[in-house]
């Protein structure tokens, strides 16, 4: 099976590549490397490395994942996030293949009584949300065989995430303000890579499926910031644990409103796969145990 993946720089294409099973040829493509670097944002060059490449299977781990400056960017943010998934699976249902693409949590919106499944109202109250939807939309609409995977507050120990930021600052002593008051399933990226690699194994959609894959549980971010904190210290990546104040949303303005529920429920993933994702602190601490090797 050739594989293509796209956005293999980034944070979840980067442990894709780690993870990537063996028996199969990957062919990695990120905006100035890979085995076709490419920019994804030019039809020509888009349409072109595809037809090169001619994948089974096209892994989409790139996307527009700046969720505050989206909300002033809505344009650009839709061309990675809405057409290039209307591309890709355009692209797949001409030549029989299987996009395997990314969305999130961030289609829901406002407050929620369980974990959201698959067929629950969306109602993104983010530009980023927005686009995410309209990029699973259209892929729905193009009839690809296609899985849609809506995942959640992903980290790793590459920097840019949540966790990486908070504990940059713990190791420098700093204490902590974190929002207490969003629950939702932070997701290892490596975990989240060992599931799609399980999702690409079983066979094949016969059309576009939305599956929900993030960490087993749910907590606050401050509950979260509070572990990484508490595992960081016993592992000794941090001197010492440093104090995590509970705050409101409030009390931190972001320019983009996100959901104060995020929970997912990931039961269809785990019916369709027989695989069982791993929990929120057991991928916490696999996470922290490889803090100082992340893939490359
Ligand atoms: N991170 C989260 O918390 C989270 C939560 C829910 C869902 N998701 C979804 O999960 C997927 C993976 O996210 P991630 O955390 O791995 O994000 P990421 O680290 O930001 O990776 C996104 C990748 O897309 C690439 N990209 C953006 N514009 C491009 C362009 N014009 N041409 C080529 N490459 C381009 C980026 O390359 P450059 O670095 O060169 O820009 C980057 O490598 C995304 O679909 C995201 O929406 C993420």
């Amino acid at each position: 099976m050739k594989v293509l993946l796209t956005g293999a720089g980034g944070q979840l294409g980067r442990h894709l590549r780690a993870a990537a099973p063996a028996g199969l040829q990957l062919v990695t493509s990120a905006r100035h490397a890979g085995d076709h670097p490419c920019d994804l944002t030019d039809p020509a060059a888009l349409s072109a490395m595809l037809d090169a490449v001619g994948p089974d299977l096209i892994i989409n781990a790139a996307a527009w994942t700046a969720v505050d400056a989206a909300e002033d960017h809505p344009d650009d943010a839709a061309v990675m996030n809405r057409d290039l998934p209307a591309v890709l699976a355009g692209w797949c249902s001409h030549h029989d293949a299987v996009l395997l693409t990314y969305s999130t949590d961030y289609v829901f919106g406002g407050a929620g009584q369980r974990p959201w499944r698959e067929e629950d109202l969306t109602a993104p109250n983010s530009v980023y949300g927005q686009t995410k939807l309209a990029g699973e939309q259209a892929v729905i609409e193009s009839g690809a065989r296609a899985f849609i995977v809506r995942t959640a507050w992903v980290y790793s120990a590459l920097p840019g995430n949540f966790v990486s930021a908070i504990l940059a600052r713990a190791e420098h002593g700093e204490d902590l303000r974190v929002v207490a008051d969003q629950v939702g399933s932070p997701t290892w990226a490596g975990e989240l890579a060992r599931a799609s690699w399980v999702l690409a194994a079983v066979e094949r959609p016969r059309g576009p499926e939305c599956l929900h894959v993030a960490g087993r549980g749910a907590m606050s971010w401050h509950e979260f910031a509070c572990a990484a904190v508490q595992g960081a210290a016993a592992s000794g990546l941090i001197k010492a644990p440093v104090a995590v104040a509970p705050i409101s949303s409030a009390d931190w303005p972001q320019r983009a409103q996100r959901p104060a529920w995020s929970v997912l429920d990931c039961s269809r993933y785990q019916q369709r796969t027989g695989d069982e994702l791993m929990d929120i602190e057991t991928a916490l601490d696999r996470c922290l145990a490889q803090w100082t090797q992340p893939p490359c």
